[in-house]
């Protein structure tokens, strides 16, 4: 499902940090598209400023000049809360760290993007269960995070972030914790919601043979993206 449209823009980008009389840069006037149905690995030594561009892309990190446009909107011309309201609508993260409220159940936590972009609570929790099943926790709703295991918990975060079929899926280093058949179910759900409804996904990663699966690989190499492969 690839209709040229363009879901995710980075129009030279840097990122800068300053403390003191120390600058450095992490990120020089990077750049690329990312069209609706795509599949992009970054990759790249440790401390090359991949985790630092993923959050510049989802808006939560500021960058020092360029722009970034989500589904045709720069982030930098909307106002905090309309660029709340777009990474809601469009992105869905996965974070290195699971990120999932310890005080609420699995069920909740995937429920929360729904119930912050006005969806009613019983289609949250119908459209919540059945994704939670989707990545074999069926049995584990109630749970909170600390009674799940490592594995479901990233399982459960995937769960979250696809939950409003966001239109791009930023996700970082998404199974350095997982065990190979938690991998391997998180990119096969990852892939079917590719296929379904035409989700992009830019993947942070050190897995060679994931970033292979992707249709495109771009290397961070001091501060400067190059793309390395793209499929035919
Ligand atoms: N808040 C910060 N202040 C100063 N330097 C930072 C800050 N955050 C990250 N960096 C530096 O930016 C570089 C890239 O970090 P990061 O994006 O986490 O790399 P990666 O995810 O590729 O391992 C590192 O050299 C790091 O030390
Ligand atoms: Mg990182």
């Amino acid at each position: 499902m690839n209709n040229g449209e363009i879901v995710l823009r980075a129009a030279h980008v840097t990122k800068t940090y300053q403390e003191g009389k120390l600058r450095t840069e992490v990120l020089r006037d990077a750049s690329f598209e990312l069209r609706r149905g795509e599949t992009m690995a970054i990759v790249g030594a440790s401390g090359t400023g991949k985790s630092t561009l993923l959050h510049i892309l989802g808006g939560l990190d500021t960058l020092s000049s360029g722009e970034v446009e989500v589904a045709g909107r720069a982030l930098s011309k909307l106002s905090d809360r309309e660029r709340g309201r777009e990474r809601n609508r469009s992105l869905g993260f996965i974070y290195q760290f699971h990120h999932l409220l310890p005080e609420f159940t699995a069920l909740e936590n995937v429920c929360m993007p729904l119930l912050i972009g006005g969806v009613a609570i019983a289609e949250a929790r119908k459209r919540a269960s059945a994704l939670l099943d989707r990545v074999g926790l069926s049995a584990r709703l109630e749970h909170k995070p600390g009674e799940l295991s490592g594995g479901e918990r990233q399982r459960c975060a995937v769960a979250r972030a696809l939950v409003t079929r966001p239109a791009c899926v930023l996700g970082d280093e998404l199974t350095g914790n997982l065990d190979e058949d938690n991998a391997a179910q998180v990119y096969a759900l990852m892939l079917e919601l590719n296929r379904e409804i035409g989700t992009s996904f830019v993947l942070v990663t050190h897995d060679h043979v994931l970033a292979r699966r992707m249709d495109r690989v771009l290397e961070l190499r001091a501060g400067e993206l190059h793309e390395i492969a793209k499929k035919a």
